[in-house]
């Protein structure tokens, strides 16, 4: 069994290794987020710090830049901001993970370290088998070389409240137990369904822990249940029929007695359109961290040309500001890549006007608008711009209707459309949006973290000039920073 796997992962590393150099010169190549060194990538795996690194896992098909059987690709760091590649962790290798035609492997699952080894609970997937998925679990010494369970499938059927669609187990521990979640449909509503175990081998199905109110899909993906501050929060990625939805958080209260989470509040983690299957861990500094795959199911891939597809978000710290409203930060980490600071202060705007100063490619843009003092029903930003302004990824504040507006129309090659997301006016009637762009993505976090919209765009190279533009009247800008942000590749 162990040879066969460790053969499959020997060929994939090699047929990496040789397609390295062909990737390595690809336009759309990131300056400082995580992508695969080279073929397909979709959700986190796995998330987890083990022996003081960070290690991050991936579905990744190696051979090609589009989904296939699926591997656990695999990463580590230090900080969670420069990565390092590692071999692959999973590769499609028996019954239970393969099939003889393509729609087979190792699907999303997630890490837990128990007695100084490192477990990782994955979806044995095969389109051909009946059951089509089961849960497995595979282990390390090192964090680098994995053997699968000679138990698995750990859980090798779904419950009477599942159906065949049964995947990305999501494990912790509570107290002596360990517990997961796993993703399920029945009757037409999404699902997660909770096991326990004491020894992480054998499972003991506990029922439904939490399903969709009848508006919050038919299918989930990617459950994710976890404490945050005072109550619990359910992160998942909900599929309706065919087509995959943004990803929702929902706030609550969970009861591990009766094994129910409560359900209170939910809202959308991300308005924009590149932010799918998110996962969290708990780091030693005790910060609730998540990443999401930056790319969607069904999009256009520019970069499939040059052989790779598929990056993460930055890393997100989950928390609640003052206010007490949750808050998703860049993690702190960040700002080590700043360098080249430039600030404008106290300045108005009326039509439009270029800004040298904030221009790039791999930067960070900070600006805080006054929103008492500016009268312009649309004011913004817009970035990417080519010389002639033929391209430009427009960021904008309806004022009226209290949106932030991202407009991908021009944005170059990639997918357009125009995305939106809500926004609260605070009392000092401030508006601050703190944007992370990069060759091919934009990811703003609007007033520190309340909301936040992630796109893929893909301008050209040279695209990368900033105007800021007030409609009919004034915007004025308390501030504008701008820092040029360091590759880590
Ligand atoms: C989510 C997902 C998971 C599945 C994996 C397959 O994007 O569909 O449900 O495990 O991708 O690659």
């Amino acid at each position: 069994m162990t040879n066969n796997h460790n053969e499959q992962i020997s060929k994939a590393n090699t047929y990496i290794d040789r397609q390295q150099e062909i990737v390595k010169d690809s336009k759309y190549r990131f300056n400082y987020h995580m992508m695969p060194p080279v073929g397909w990538m979709n959700d986190p795996n796995g998330l987890i710090q083990y022996n003081g690194e960070y290690h991050l896992f991936y579905q990744h098909h190696p051979y090609a830049p589009e989904w296939g059987p699926m591997h656990w690709g695999h990463a580590k760091s230090r900080d969670l901001v420069n990565w390092e590649h590692l071999p692959i962790a999973l590769a499609p290798s028996e019954y239970y993970d393969i099939g003889t035609i393509d729609d087979h492997g190792c699907f999303s699952g997630s890490a837990i370290e128990k007695d100084d080894e490192l477990y990782l609970f994955y979806t044995g997937h095969s389109i051909e088998r009946e059951p089509m998925q089961v849960q497995c679990v595979a282990k390390s010494r090192d964090g680098i070389h994995f053997v699968k369970e000679a138990k698995n499938p750990v859980i090798d059927h779904f419950p009477k409240d599942g159906s065949k669609d049964f995947r990305d187990p999501k494990v912790w521990q509570c107290g002596s137990q360990y517990y997961i979640v796993v993703g399920s449909k029945k009757d037409g509503k999404g699902k997660a369904l909770l096991y326990q175990s004491s020894n992480l081998i054998e499972w003991d199905y506990r029922g439904v822990v939490a399903e969709s109110n009848g508006e919050q899909g038919d299918m989930w993906e990617c459950p994710d249940l976890f404490p945050l501050g005072k109550e619990h929060a359910l992160i998942l990625s909900p599929m309706y029929g065919e087509k995959n939805e943004k990803p929702i958080i929902i706030f609550g209260e969970m009861d591990y007695n009766v094994a129910k989470f409560y359900q209170e509040r939910s809202m959308l983690l991300d308005y924009g359109h590149d932010f799918y299957a998110p996962q969290t861990l708990k780091d030693d500094k005790g910060r609730r961290i998540m990443m999401g795959w930056m790319d969607m199911w069904f999009s256009k891939r520019p970069s499939e040309n040059d052989g790779w597809v598929g990056a993460m978000t930055i890393p997100r710290e989950l928390t609640y500001n003052q206010n007490g409203i949750f808050v998703q930060q860049p993690v702190e980490e960040l700002k080590t890549l700043r360098k080249n600071h430039h600030c404008i202060e106290s300045f108005e705007i009326y039509g439009e006007r270029s800004f040298p100063k904030l221009e790039g490619i791999g930067t960070e843009i900070c600006i805080e608008f006054d929103m008492i003092n500016s009268d312009s029903p649309v004011f913004g930003l817009n970035l990417r711009c080519s010389k002639d302004r033929s391209e430009k990824t427009v960021v904008k504040i309806n004022k009226n209707a209290e949106e932030i507006i991202v407009d991908l129309t021009s944005a170059g090659e990639g997918e357009s459309g125009i995305y939106k997301a809500p926004y609260k006016s605070t009392i000092d009637g401030k508006l601050n949006l703190r944007i992370f762009l990069d060759t091919t993505s934009i990811e703003i976090f609007v007033n520190h973290g309340e909301q936040v919209i992630t796109n893929r765009i893909y301008p050209n190279t040279t695209s990368k000039e900033v105007d800021l533009f007030a409609e009919k009247g004034k915007a004025r800008v308390l501030k504008a920073d701008k820092w040029s942000l360091k590759s880590v590749w």
